[in-house]
């Protein structure tokens, strides 16, 4: 969260040695960012003592909100009984109970848990696993990914390389040849004249005739986020998820479902593949909301099916040969298993699905302000889409319009995550109702301040 230096939350970062995420190596040390010093429940607290609503959930991240002494006493106390186990060779009692939570807790036959240290690993290792499965199997050539226009995936190189958005590529490189674009299955975005549900045939039509382009002999699996997430909350036309996996079976192609955010309680469900949209995946990659943040850690879910296709395939040689230093790390698992059990404990999941119809009607309440053209809610997640002439959109007036609205937020008490041109909210998940209307209310006040200066 960047502020301006007449923001009163802003304090010139001394970070010079730092390269943040996304840094323009121009201007290390020169970021000017908000210095946090503390957090408690949906709050952060700045250096300066003034306390603003997490509104993006630090970064869709801290579901059960800041501060949970039970989750800080688990980690402390799985630190001070074994700090590390080497995952290649060694097992530890935390790990294994967290593993088979997960199976337990997963849709279908997803039984088997793959440790990764976060959700760009876990998509790394999903794609990973696609090669490895066809290998096994005596397909070589059935490798290739289709992914979605401004799908977002991670940051190492094969999930950027599967990732849909374009201005986070410009000067990377990618995997050649690895991956197809479809669309982006934005309802606002589809052409005049059509409705939304034609608006969704025309996107699995568009899914079936990219795999009968490139050969389903070639392609190797299919990624999606159920909703998009760092896309700018894109909720797909009814029944699309569901479709898209019809077709991949159709055509013998894995279905990877990102659920990096929507998983652990974001959209009310652990998971919302099946519980949501019906589907059971052939692989899930989740973090972030695994330990809500608070340590890192990511999964990949493998389903029983692919297990056992490997293991009747002829092929002799079939170790995945992937792993990391920190995969199932105890602190991490420890923190996953108290994270957990607050769910529990504190019915969270219950809680997302009674409150998300409210933060629905508080969120689309701000399309009466002239600046707001899309508003898109699931769950606990939304995104204000803005644009200052609609008649005449213009992208990059707009995003900056987004950060500007950002700023007044901040001023104000809120953080806001600016994502293109829309203001996205994911507050932890705790969130009450008199919350949401103070969140919303300062939203609306921000818009309203942004757009006063234009
Ligand atoms: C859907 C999705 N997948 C993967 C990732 C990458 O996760 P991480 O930043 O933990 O590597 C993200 C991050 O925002 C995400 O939103």
């Amino acid at each position: 969260m960047i502020a301006t230096s007449n923001s009163p939350t802003a304090v010139r970062s001394e970070d010079s040695h730092i390269v943040r995420p996304w840094q323009d190596v121009t201007a290390i040390g020169q970021n000017e960012a908000t210095v946090l010093k503390g957090s408690s429940g949906i709050y952060v607290k700045d250096a300066e003592g003034n306390s603003l609503i997490d509104g993006p959930g630090g970064m869709w991240c801290v579901n059960v909100g800041h501060g949970r002494r039970e989750i800080i006493d688990a980690v402390v106390k799985q630190m001070g009984e074994l700090s590390y186990f080497s995952p290649w060779t060694m097992s530890a009692p935390v790990t294994t109970k967290l593993a088979q939570r997960l199976a337990s807790i997963a849709p279908g036959d997803l039984n088997n848990v793959f440790f990764t240290t976060g959700g760009s690993t876990a998509v790394d290792s999903a794609l990973r696993f696609v090669f490895f499965y066809n290998n096994c199997l005596g397909r070589p050539d059935k490798k290739q990914i289709i992914s979605r226009v401004n799908g977002y995936h991670g940051s190492t190189y094969l999930s950027s390389s599967v990732s849909g958005k374009k201005s986070e590529k410009a000067h990377m490189d990618m995997a050649e040849g690895l991956c197809h674009f479809i669309s982006n299955p934005k309802p606002k975005n589809r052409p005049k004249g059509t409705s939304v549900a034609q608006f969704g045939d025309m996107l699995i039509t568009e899914l079936e005739d990219k795999i009968l382009e490139v050969g389903a002999d070639k392609i190797g699996a299919f990624i999606a986020e159920p909703v998009m997430g760092s896309g700018g909350v894109i909720v797909p036309p009814e029944g699309y998820f569901k479709r898209c996996h019809e077709i991949c079976r159709k055509y013998d192609i894995l279905f990877i479902a990102d659920e990096v955010v929507t998983s652990f309680g974001r959209l009310g469900y652990h998971f919302a593949s099946k519980d949501v949209f019906g589907v059971e995946p052939d692989m899930i990659t989740t973090a972030k909301g695994l330990t809500s943040g608070y340590l890192p850690m990511g999964a990949l879910l493998i389903s029983d099916r692919l297990i056992n296709n490997i293991n009747a395939s002829t092929n002799e040689y079939r170790a995945f040969t992937s792993g990391f230093t920190y995969s199932g790390h105890p602190a991490s698992a420890a923190c996953a298993m108290a994270n957990l059990d607050f769910f529990a404990k504190n019915r969270l999941l219950e809680h997302v699905r009674d409150i998300a119809p409210y933060f629905a009607t508080a969120m689309n309440s701000l399309s009466d302000l002239p600046v707001v053209t899309d508003v898109r809610v699931v769950g606990l997640m939304a995104g204000v889409e803005c644009e200052l002439d609609a008649s005449n959109p213009d992208e990059d007036r707009d995003c900056a319009f987004a950060s500007k609205v950002d700023e007044a937020c901040q001023d104000l008490g809120l953080l806001v995550r600016p994502i293109y041109n829309s203001c996205v909210m994911s507050p932890p998940l705790t969130i009450t109702k008199p919350q949401i209307d103070t969140m919303v209310s300062i939203l609306r006040a921000g818009i309203m301040k942004a757009a006063a200066k234009q």
